[in-house]
């Protein structure tokens, strides 16, 4: 049987997401999760909870009415949408929406390939050579004017960067959907959240997995007026967060203290990180839980393998389009595994 004729032809152009390297008894710094780990009162809920997964899940409304209120009750909770990592929801969007899509170059690899799994349009304008937006270029480039959505990662994966608040409204004011994924939110406390209510054509994208430390159990959150985030439910799949998904969220956002008390700690360690790295290598000012560093003359390669031998698993990106140097992506993770890290650099390089 000829398997080929039955795929979507596109279909073969897509790539597999590849996940950060993970290795038992290794460190791992490639994925930018928070190795602080969750609250003992998630941990403590989970198990609690655990009898009760005979049950499709059933506490959105609840998990919405507590994220409404850890966002200051600026938003209610029928302008939020729950999904399975904030990944779905990038996929719920794209679902909604019609192309073409638009970001920047290097950004977060999801909107890209999710347009290409549904044959899709997404264009990618550069940033500027030191990884910075320049809002004119892009909204002066011919396919500005032909994109019905824009999403604008803010902070930036992989560069750690942000988007300026008056450009950001700036685009908000062109006739698009705009996305701002805020995925590291916490470690940067910039956030346009609070435009939602002046502008119909936001949607701000927001995940537990990074500063709350609950990335294995998948949760994010998308804030949105009305009637977006009724289209996103249209499409959304039954029962997309689990029950222990949930319980695990209601209990993190009862011990916001914890969580804050970790970006704190992981902002100190970005710091002492980054005045190490920076007197070989250059490293890109973070908003993030990351740093974004050029490691050349060394290659990526060879900075990934030499740290891998200390067993740290950093996140290589190599050479990237358009841009001069060898880039490696390092996640800040705790006190100790800094130490390590720093000792590690400090002796190779
Ligand atoms: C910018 C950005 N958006 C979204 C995600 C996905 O987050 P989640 O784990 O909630 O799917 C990530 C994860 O690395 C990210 O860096």
């Amino acid at each position: 049987m000829e398997l080929s004729k039955f795929f979507k032809p596109w279909i073969s152009d897509v790539s597999p997401y590849i996940p950060g390297k993970m290795s038992e008894g290794f460190i791992k710094l490639a994925s930018n999760e928070n190795d602080y780990g969750p609250s003992e009162k998630v941990i403590a809920a989970i198990k609690d909870k655990a009898g009760d997964i005979f049950r499709y899940p059933y506490k959105d409304e609840l998990v919405k009415e507590k994220i409404s209120k850890y966002c200051g009750n600026l938003i209610k909770p029928e302008n939020i949408i729950l999904g399975n990592g904030s990944d779905e929801l990038i996929e719920l969007i794209i679902k909604i929406f019609q192309s073409p899509y638009m970001g920047f170059y290097p950004s977060f690899v999801e909107y890209n390939r999710v347009s290409k799994i549904f044959n899709e349009i997404y264009y990618e304008i550069p940033l500027n050579d030191d990884f910075t937006f320049n809002c004119e270029k892009f909204i002066n480039d011919e396919k500005f004017e032909k994109a019905r959505v824009v999403f604008l990662c803010s902070p930036n994966n992989p560069t750690g960067g942000i988007i300026d608040r008056r450009d950001i409204e700036k685009i908000l004011k062109f006739n698009k959907v705009v996305v701002v994924d805020e995925a590291y939110y916490e470690f940067s406390n910039l956030t346009s959240l609070d435009l939602t209510g002046e502008y119909e054509n936001l949607i701000v994208l927001r995940t537990m997995a990074k500063a709350f430390g609950i990335a294995g159990l998948r949760m994010g959150y998308g804030i949105a007026n009305k009637e977006i985030i009724k289209f996103l439910h249209k499409v959304k799949p039954p029962f997309n967060v689990n029950c222990l998904a949930q319980e695990a969220a209601l209990a993190a956002l009862d011990d916001i203290a914890f969580m804050k008390q970790n970006v704190e700690k992981v902002l100190n360690s970005r710091k002492i990180l980054g005045d190490i790295l920076s007197r070989k290598f250059k490293v890109f000012e973070s908003y993030t839980n990351f740093l974004f560093i050029d490691v050349s003359p060394y290659t990526a390669k060879e900075f990934f393998e030499d740290l891998y031998e200390k067993k740290i698993i950093v996140r290589p990106f190599g050479k990237l389009d358009g841009f001069k140097g060898e880039y490696i992506r390092i996640t800040v993770g705790t006190e100790k595994e800094n130490e390590i890290l720093t000792d590690a650099i400090e002796g190779i390089f």
